[in-house]
């Protein structure tokens, strides 16, 4: 899989993809990343990426010509870009599954105050990765990144990911390891006795009881977390 990422701010993305597993996906060939600034592709004569909004209000909008411009020069036969937005629909596992099967993927980091909306007409989808505003997209560009990343084969083994929590609409199992008494806290017996059928039926009942605590939604079958 091939990554682009168009930002104002590549320096931020250094770190993260120069850790753990991505360092790995990226060494191993798995998927190549690249970081562009739009700000390179802006005809403004002053570098501008930025105006004021029509009919007033705060902040600044980023304008088209430079964004359109990148997206044109990366574009292949195969590619999905994608918007990240605050009014983005939510982003979720399934999604993130979708993605990991892309050849190609664009993603725009949005800024300021927003984006001139003509930017929609040559984006696949817009996302948001919570109900709260960050100062740009950088951040969800690496949540984006991150959990697509781990989903390619290859990349983690398939049975870790098959465990994940939002797999089949529940939350994780919890998970134990040594020592098996931990300051009078103890590992549940049935995780010691080596019956993994009863191991499998505990581990579900968890899940099931965890989701329906914390998150009831999912097991309503919420039409977003599907
Ligand atoms: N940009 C700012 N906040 C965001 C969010 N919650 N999701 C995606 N992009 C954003």
């Amino acid at each position: 899989m091939k990554i682009d990422i168009l930002t104002l701010f590549p320096d931020m993305f250094n770190w993260v993809f120069d850790e753990s597993i991505i360092k790995r996906a990226i060494s191993n060939n798995l998927v190549e990343i690249k970081l562009h600034n739009f700000r390179d592709y802006t005809k403004d004569p002053h570098g501008k990426v930025d105006d004021t909004p029509y009919g007033g209000g705060a902040g600044m909008v980023l304008t088209p010509q430079p964004i359109f411009d990148c997206v044109e020069s990366l574009r292949k036969k195969k590619t999905k870009v994608i918007l990240l937005t605050p009014s983005g629909i939510p982003y979720k596992q399934n999604i993130a599954y979708d993605l990991s099967k892309e050849e190609h993927l664009i993603i725009i980091c949005g800024h300021y105050e927003g984006f001139d909306e003509r930017i929609c007409s040559i984006v696949d989808m817009e996302l948001s990765i919570g109900d709260y505003v960050l100062t740009g997209g950088e951040l969800p560009a690496m949540v984006l990144v991150d959990s697509i990343i781990r989903l390619i084969p290859g990349v983690i083994s398939e049975k870790s990911h098959l465990e994940d929590s939002f797999n089949n609409h529940l939350l994780d199992y919890p998970a134990y390891t040594r020592p098996r008494v931990f300051k009078g806290m103890e590992v549940p017996e049935v995780l010691l006795n080596g019956d993994h059928a009863k191991i499998r039926e505990w581990r579900y009942n968890e899940s099931f009881k965890r989701t329906r605590e914390r998150r009831p939604d999912l097991l309503k079958g919420d039409k977003n977390n599907d």
